[in-house]
């Protein structure tokens, strides 16, 4: 199966604008990062897309972290724990790729940042937004 770009849909708003635009900007991000591997010779492309994506990715959960603790979210530990989890992935997948970034695992890593990514925004983001 091919690798898609991702699109934003409105049933992935979580109703708190400011991580709704972060979110929104992540989808973006990724799908720059979607370009860069559909190239199949500019490593450096790659590499400057992940950065960005964990830059982006690390004061997004910092500012979902302040705003659950504001919030008193009783989900707090484990809803850290998932993004403690996903950076040392991202960082596992980002040193992974540019070892050998042969198309397999061009797929694969694209195809488990938007997966956690969705499924994290419809699930867990959607719970914090809701039950605070
Ligand atoms: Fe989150
Ligand atoms: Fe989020």
């Amino acid at each position: 199966m091919a690798t898609q770009r991702l699109i934003w849909r409105d049933e992935y708003l979580i109703g708190v604008d400011e991580l709704d635009w972060e979110h929104q900007d992540l989808f973006q991000r990724l799908n720059e990062l979607h370009d860069a591997l559909a190239k199949s010779d500019d490593l450096e492309a790659i590499e400057d897309c992940l950065g960005e994506i964990h830059a982006r990715v690390e004061s997004h959960f910092a500012l979902e972290e302040q705003y659950m603790r504001a919030n008193k979210f009783a989900g707090y530990e484990a809803h850290k724990d998932e993004h403690d989890e996903f950076l040392e992935v991202l960082v596992e997948l980002a040193k992974g790729i540019l070892d050998s970034p042969e198309p397999e695992r061009r797929d694969n890593l694209e195809f488990q940042l938007q997966a956690w990514v969705i499924n994290h925004v419809i699930t867990s983001d959607r719970d914090l937004a809701t039950t605070v």
